[in-house]
């Protein structure tokens, strides 16, 4: 392989997905569920499993219990208290064969036969694949900016109510206590306050036994948690009013905080707060090929700087099924910010993509891009499905590499545009912010977002930098692929 080669298989695959950074050992993954919805889903169908097995472990250990039942009442021994009662009875050459019989045959027979639970086993294999704390920690991520990201009071969370939307679903004192101590952890105190006082106010001791050495919640430890984060931020004067606090309602507001700090730019977009965008074109454009004179685009013009248009109706929904319906967690890797264009490594969603000439549809989905734009794809598909999960986001970034800080890229040239399809509604949460121009796009399936990251001179267009919010509600599914500078070589001239 020459060395062009080897250059070229690292960069297009770092060009193909701008998120991602593969095969580092700090990152050699274990399994993480919490950042695909895809996975997600999979866990829960191993909960339906695990539960399966387990009300069939009750069903067989019913039996067992009367097979054992039966076999102890067969042997029918009484206890021999005295050495010399045990004499007597191994004095008779008939019973000594029998015990020895027994001990050597039966013993581990029936033994096996409680060991040999099926269903034991099969929760066995379950219980390895289970989340680890790594993905408990991204799951606890995934609430905080959710929390963070639209400004909820805990309360609201704890109840459901989350930015608007109504889930008939209520968070119990485990629940609470994790997001607590991971606030407390975080150095947020004020807020594990919060958490710990609505750990605290649902603490339901379980009445079975077993189950209560389970529990974790304490409800003096969570007191004296709640007291220690009041006093990291507060006074010792103010213990008292903390010790009030604790036994008021979880919605009455926690006394003498410290002012909140004012939301990042792309919060307030994530909450709806950037100002209207103005009113621009919005057109059937025929022009650019013949592909378009035949299906006319749905063109809105979003903004002119930087350029970016959203297309409706370009994606099919068959289209979407065939690229999202059968790919299963196994299929795909997980994403990663990768540090030319973003400051700290996180994890991101999961991601599949399709590296070489590709299959019909995907060579179809990239002459559309070439249709749309006019541009040339080059010869590689490089289209990356991903898939969001618990909260997920993709924190502020350009997509263009910044061929001057980086020479290294420079043989394929910056990734002059980004095409992003969305192949999901979301009703709420994940909408793509462009937070340098007050952009705010909500996912809607079958439509594309499409614009350029660098300028005619090369160089990275900062204003195109943007962002995902976290999700709340729904399923994000998008297919996203950069057109390269150097593959336009005989293609585009200038932008303007
Ligand atoms: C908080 O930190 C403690 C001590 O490092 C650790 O044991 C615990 O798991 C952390 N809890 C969470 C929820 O992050
Ligand atoms: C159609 O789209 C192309 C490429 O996006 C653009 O250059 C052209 O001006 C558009 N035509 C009309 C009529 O809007
Ligand atoms: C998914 O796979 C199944 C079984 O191979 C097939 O019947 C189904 O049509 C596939 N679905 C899509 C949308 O491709
Ligand atoms: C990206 O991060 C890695 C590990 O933290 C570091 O070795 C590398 O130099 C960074 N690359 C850039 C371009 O900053
Ligand atoms: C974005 O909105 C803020 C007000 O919310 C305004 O001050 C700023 O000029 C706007 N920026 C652009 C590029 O429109």
């Amino acid at each position: 392989m020459s060395l062009r080669k080897v250059v070229c298989t690292f960069i297009c695959l770092s060009a193909a997905l701008f998120a991602m950074i593969l095969g580092e050992e700090e990152y050699k993954e274990v399994l993480i569920y919490t950042t695909s919805n895809r996975a997600l889903s999979e866990l829960r169908e191993m909960e339906n499993s695990y539960m399966e097995h387990l009300t069939s472990y009750v069903k067989s250990l019913q039996k067992e219990v009367d097979t054992l039942r039966k076999y102890i009442n067969s042997v029918a021994l009484e206890k021999l208290e005295s050495e010399a009662s045990r004499v007597q009875y191994v004095a008779n050459p008939l019973t000594s064969l029998g015990l020895l019989r027994r001990a050597h045959e039966d013993w581990p027979k029936w033994l096996k036969y409680i060991k040999e639970q099926q269903d034991v086993q099969q929760m066995g294999a379950l219980v390895a694949l289970m989340p680890h704390a790594v993905d408990m920690n991204e799951a606890l991520m995934g609430m905080e900016r959710i929390e963070r990201f639209y400004d909820l009071r805990a309360y609201d969370l704890v109840n459901g109510q989350v930015a608007g939307r109504h889930f008939d679903t209520r968070m119990n004192a485990p629940e609470c206590l994790v997001l607590a101590d991971f606030m407390y952890n975080r150095t947020e105190y004020t807020r594990a306050a919060e958490w710990y006082r609505l750990t605290w106010n649902n603490i339901r001791l379980p009445l079975n036994p077993v189950a209560r050495g389970f529990y974790r919640p304490n409800r003096e430890e969570v007191r004296k948690r709640f007291l220690i984060s009041r006093l990291q931020e507060g006074s010792i004067d103010h213990i008292k009013d903390y010790l009030e606090e604790l036994e008021q309602h979880p919605a009455v507001p926690l006394v003498y905080l410290k002012p909140k700090p004012a939301a990042s730019v792309i919060e307030r977009g994530c909450r709806g707060e950037f100002p209207p965008p103005p009113q621009l074109v919005c057109r059937y454009n025929h022009t650019t090929t013949p592909f378009l004179r035949l299906a006319p685009l749905k063109e809105e013009e979003i903004s002119l700087d930087p350029l970016i248009w959203l297309y409706h109706d370009v994606i099919s929904d068959s289209e979407i099924a065939a690229l999202t319906a059968n790919l299963t967690y196994e299929d795909m890797t997980q994403g990663y910010t990768d540090n030319y264009t973003t400051v700290e490594k996180e994890r991101l969603f999961h991601v599949k993509v399709f590296e070489g000439s590709g299959e019909k549809l995907d060579r179809d989905l990239v002459n559309r891009m070439t249709d749309i734009s006019g541009l040339n794809a080059g010869d590689h598909t490089h289209l990356a499905r991903m898939n969001y999960g618990l909260g997920s986001h993709f924190p502020e970034h350009g997509d263009y590499s910044d061929i001057k800080a980086n020479p290294e890229l420079v043989e394929e040239g910056d990734r002059l545009v980004t095409f992003l399809f969305y192949m999901t509604d979301v009703p709420l949460g994940g909408a793509t912010i462009f937070p340098k121009i007050n952009l705010t796009i909500q996912p809607r399936k079958g439509s594309a977002l499409f614009w350029y990251n660098i300028h005619n001179d090369w160089e990275p267009h900062l204003l195109t930098r943007h962002g995902v919010c976290p999700m709340i509600d729904g399923n994000r599914w998008i297919l996203t692929k950069s057109l390269m500078a150097y593959d336009q070589m005989f293609v585009k001239l200038c932008l303007k």
